[in-house]
């Protein structure tokens, strides 16, 4: 069998060592014979591909982004610079050019849709959900989400230094898209005083008073965590607005801090090499027992697979009952709806 691995969307840490999971397993345990399509989906309308043997999947598993490359071409959706007119038909056509059996499509929720409507077209395709988000509906856990939260919890733990010798309020701006994983689980990791997340609606009256009652209570400074996908007035940067409403409503000095694109880099924590390598291995178990039109996934900590139909243009969001928001609740923390 001739398996084609693409990398899609966003990058995040632990892609690599999904690529190598699949790969190694398909060449070690299957004999399959793999290759990497280059720069997400566009690899496969120009035909930018590279074989992928064994040597070349070694000294890859600590490296951050893709050795694939990627983008953010969508081949079902009409996009400005594009080159061909029908996408699909070139890519179904160059699929069977390459002599592919099956492929593998890492990405994020986007790419899942893609890799289903893939599958619709008649393709052997296999999902392997990433992204630093946690988002894709599906599986409990993406990889690269716990490498960002240790990224932002990190930044968050430098942040008190500065804010406690200088009595300021922080606002550190965290990732997340529309979802508030980062946000939650970093704002908790790193203590965090206030936690905005996309998915609970606040109120600027209930933060400001938040932070006043601290400062009342002889606490010199409050670390503000907000998820970059809260709403905000005129779409106004999500810290940029917070910093300036906490200083008009309180008067206390507020700094703001947006993480960006450092949340997306460099190696993988350990843990997001495990579940990306698992992943991997178990993608290459699907094509081999040819069980194509799935995800890999992680339930209840066990690595099983669920129908791309079932995934496609779904997006998993922190539940309002989240035990992490109520036990964070439960020892003072604001989500800016009401405060205890
Ligand atoms: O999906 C991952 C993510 O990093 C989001 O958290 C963020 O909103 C977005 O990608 C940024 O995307 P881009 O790479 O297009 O700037």
């Amino acid at each position: 069998m001739k398996i084609g691995i693409v990398s899609a969307g966003g990058d995040c840490p632990g892609i690599n060592a999904a690529i190598r999971g699949v790969g190694k397993t398909a060449i070690v345990e299957y004999g399959m014979e793999v290759i990497g399509i280059s720069n997400g989906f566009d690899g496969l309308i120009d035909m930018n591909t590279q074989a992928l043997p064994e040597s070349k999947l070694s000294g890859i598993l600590t490296l951050g982004g893709t050795i694939l490359g990627t983008s953010r071409m969508k081949p079902f959706k009409h996009q400005e610079g594009d080159t061909v007119d029908d996408k699909p038909q070139v890519i179904k056509e160059n699929y069977h050019n390459l002599g592919l059996d099956a492929l593998v499509c890492i990405g994020g929720n986007g790419t899942q849709r893609t890799a289903n409507l893939l599958a619709r077209e008649g393709l052997n395709v296999v999902g392997l959900p990433k992204t630093i988000d946690n988002d894709v509906w599906g599986t409990d856990v993406t990889f690269g989400f716990d490498s960002a939260v240790h990224i932002a919890t990190d930044a968050i733990d430098r942040l008190h230094t500065t804010a406690n010798s200088h009595k300021r309020v922080m606002v550190i701006e965290v990732m997340g898209h529309n979802a508030g994983w980062i946000a939650l689980h970093s704002g908790v990791a790193g203590g965090g005083d206030i936690i905005l997340l996309p998915e609970i609606k606040f109120d600027m009256k209930v933060v400001a008073n938040a932070v006043m009652s601290r400062a009342e209570k002889g606490k010199p400074y409050s670390i503000v965590v907000v998820g970059e996908g809260i709403k905000t007035p005129k779409k106004k940067g999500a810290a940029e607005y917070i910093g300036k409403q906490i200083l008009e409503r309180t008067g206390l000095e507020t700094r703001e801090t947006i993480l960006g694109y450092t949340q997306r880099g460099g190696t993988p924590t350990a843990g997001d090499r495990i579940l990306a390598t698992r992943l991997g291995a178990y993608a290459a178990e699907l094509i081999h027992s040819k069980q194509f039109g799935n995800m890999v996934c992680l339930t209840d900590n066990k690595i099983s697979s669920i129908p791309l139909e079932e995934v496609g243009g779904k997006t998993k969001l922190v539940e309002k009952d989240n035990p992490l928001v109520e036990e964070a609740r439960n020892m003072g923390v604001c989500f800016g709806d009401k405060c205890k």
